[in-house]
């Protein structure tokens, strides 16, 4: 897309821009060389993930171009960098038609389906080894894009094919959705574009934590939260959610010169031409293959893969390369016949539900847990699924005896997708929520506009007891390691440890007589338990488990005071000052703080040697890497990454995560690979080994 002359220039417009916002010297005689450098850095992030400068300096470009547009908006053209951003809510998607309908393809699931396709393709064709394009079968939404006189003048859904949703709007929050395009240079003045907008499994993933952490039900894959997203009215939380497309097939082009490029004439061609232009097609991941036995290689090792995908990708696609022969071969009414898709393993199946079991939470939340039929889906057999909670069971009408429909995406966890309701016998029953705690027998209740029944029952309730012993031992809380849930449930019912507190005063004579813990088991239990009272502060607000708090809130808590009893004093605005801390949030910490029982644990724990204090806070100010920036890359030797990053932070230094201008110092171990090599092309990193690092923390 831009060749190293352009690159050049662009990043020499882009030093000389920002130059102009540190002396407030620009004017609108800029505006174009503006939007071309922020192109340029969007495209350099969001299609070629290898960014040249800093999100800070990005941010300062983009608001060099909102405050030129904001002074004369005469200026603003519909392309421009800043018409990404809607304001507002959108009323309604309007329906419109699609250019040309939007099949679907034909499938196939073994060589054998392959090898009669490519039969068929012969004699069609006339030739005796067909040359094809084999692509990932991308799992997301299907969209479509109209571009006339190069500018994105229309996004749609697929809706039936024939007509979909216009979601223009929503689609330009898409960052590798260029909003312009030169395909003039090509000669062409309208073309349609077909492709996928996706969710990576690590936004994916994300969202989910989020939800989870509301208490609201995950969704069942990527594509699904792909396709609502698309359907969200508030573009703002479309842009939020991180969405990316591939575009994967021109349906339609009209001319108005004649092209003399090569690249129109065969499918990869097209995909090459979308790619120079900026988009997000297939690159690496296509390949030009003769012959049909190669395919079907490809199609198998790309299956290997598939887990190391960041995206999901349900299978390949195999279309005949040459678009002439393509017309030739035509289209049955509802696919094209020179394509077909080559679907990998399925990841979902179906089951009886035999049972629901009830599970209670560390904050006291019962989830249903589906017990089915134990069936294998993409390798892992699954016999437990979680229904969430009651909504989800009344919305989906699942009954007990139901055979139900179960997916297991990748590496998420199962999801009951749905009850077939045809497959019903009349035996089936509707599901009972209880209406007392399973575990303790307190009476279960359910706040007005929440989804989640509850038992308060919390400090007495030896499920929520537990299940908070086992969360303060777990790996990203406090990590005490050995202390999993098999042994907490033990010790909690022998007697041995009934609160947190308790895990600090442990029986140790009397553990000493079990099964399973000789003497050197019991010195690293001990050593874990020891080494666990200097976690950093974060970790242990974490711990606690209180409601509403993950990681992250845990780490803004923790920034915000020297000593964690603190919070006793801080009132609700206060805590509703802190970034990201919402009404729900410090309504649940207020609580917690006020609670004179969890004030005693606290003391209590302190009293037992557990870090109350926040290191950081006290050193942050004086240490002697303050305002320095740090990364580490590659296998550190002497180091864990962990420990050296923490040392980073307890001596005033941050903690990046991508090579930018931003960064002072990158730390190289062995194998190091890509930031390295960024790092090399940013003068200003300071790339340092693990000793010479060693010797700057001193
Ligand atoms: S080509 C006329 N290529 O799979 C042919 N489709 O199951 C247009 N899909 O509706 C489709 N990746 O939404 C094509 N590389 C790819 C694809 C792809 C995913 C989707 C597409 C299509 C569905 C058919």
């Amino acid at each position: 897309m831009y060749n190293k002359e352009e690159s050049n220039k662009l990043q020499k417009s882009t030093e000389r821009l920002l130059s102009h916002i540190k002396d407030s010297t620009y004017e609108a005689k800029h505006l174009n060389e503006l939007r071309e450098v922020l192109r340029f850095h969007e495209y350099r992030y969001y299609i070629l993930n290898d960014p040249l400068v800093s999100d800070f300096e990005y941010d300062q470009l983009y608001k060099m171009l909102e405050k030129i547009e904001a002074a004369d908006p005469t200026l603003i053209t519909s392309d421009s960098p800043t018409q990404r951003v809607a304001k507002g809510l959108t009323k309604d998607f309007p329906t419109v038609q699609h250019l040309v309908p939007m099949l679907s393809l034909e499938n196939s699931y073994n060589a054998d389906d392959l090898l009669d396709w490519d039969r068929k393709a012969r004699e069609l064709t006339g030739l005796d080894k067909v040359e094809y394009c084999v692509e990932p079968k991308f799992d997301g939404a299907s969209i479509s894009l109209i571009y006339e006189n190069d500018l994105l003048v229309r996004g749609a859904t697929r809706g039936d094919g024939v007509e979909g949703d216009e979601i223009t709007t929503n689609i330009k929050q898409i960052r590798s959705v260029p909003l312009s395009a030169k395909f003039s240079e090509f000669g062409i003045q309208q073309i349609e574009i077909r492709g996928e907008v996706l969710m990576t499994k690590q936004n994916f993933k994300k969202y989910n934590d989020f939800l989870a952490e509301q208490n609201l039900p995950p969704l069942a894959n990527p594509r699904n939260s792909a396709a609502g997203t698309l359907r969200i009215k508030d573009p703002k939380e479309v842009a939020k959610r991180n969405l990316e497309a591939f575009l994967y097939h021109v349906s339609y082009i009209t001319t108005n010169k004649p092209s003399t490029s090569k690249l129109l004439a065969t499918h990869s061609g097209m995909l090459e031409m979308l790619w120079q232009l900026g988009f997000r097609s297939p690159d690496k991941e296509k390949k030009v293959l003769k012959g049909i036995d190669a395919v079907i290689k490809y199609c198998h090792a790309f299956e290997e893969e598939r887990d190391n995908l960041p995206y999901e990708v349900d299978g390949m696609v195999i279309k005949v390369n040459d678009l002439a022969l393509q017309d030739k071969m035509g289209m049955t009414s509802h696919h094209p016949r020179w394509a077909i898709a080559f679907k990998f393993k399925a990841r979902q199946a179906t089951s009886k539900l035999r049972a629901v079991e009830y599970q209670v939470g560390r904050t006291g939340a019962v989830t249903p847990v589906a017990k089915i039929d134990p069936v294998p889906i993409g390798g892992v057999t699954v016999g437990s699924i979680s229904l969430h909670n009651a909504d989800f069971i009344e919305e989906k009408d699942i009954r007990l005896g139901d055979t139900v429909l179960v997916e297991r995406a990748g590496d998420v966890i199962p999801y009951i997708v749905k009850s077939l309701a045809d497959a019903r016998t009349g035996g089936e029953k509707k599901i009972k929520f209880p209406d007392k705690c399973p575990v303790c027998g307190y009476k279960l209740e359910k706040p007005e506009g929440e989804a989640v029944w509850r038992c308060n029952n919390s400090l007495k309730c030896e499920a929520q007891v537990v299940e908070r012993i086992i969360h303060f031992t777990s790996k990203d809380a406090m990590d005490i390691r050995g202390f999993g849930d098999a042994i907490v449930r033990k010790f909690y019912d022998l007697g041995f440890l009934k609160d947190i507190p308790g895990i600090y005063q442990l029986p140790y004579e009397k553990i000493r007589g079990l099964e399973g813990f000789g003497e050197k088991s019991i010195n690293n239990l001990k050593q874990a338990i020891e080494n666990s009272k200097q976690q950093p502060l974060h970790r242990l607000i974490y711990a606690l488990g209180i409601r509403y708090i993950g990681e992250t809130t845990g780490k803004t808590l923790a920034n915000a005071v020297e000593h964690l009893l603190d919070f006793k004093n801080f009132s609700l605005e206060q805590l509703q000052n802190l970034e990201d801390v919402g009404p729900k949030v410090a309504g649940s910490i207020y609580e917690f703080f006020s609670n004179k029982e969890n004030i005693q644990m606290l003391e209590k724990l302190e009293s037992l040697g557990v870090k109350l204090k926040n290191d950081k806070k006290e050193l942050s100010t004086g240490g002697n890497l303050s305002g320095q920036t740090f990364l580490f890359t590659g296998t550190l030797t002497k180091l864990k990454r962990s420990d050296a990053e923490e040392m980073v932070e307890k001596n005033g230094g941050k903690i990046l995560s991508g090579v930018s201008s931003k960064l002072n110092y990158l730390v190289v171990g062995e194998d190091a690979g890509s930031k390295l090599e960024k790092a090399k092309k940013i003068n200003t990193v300071k790339i340092i080994s693990e000793d010479e690092f060693l010797s700057i923390i001193g």
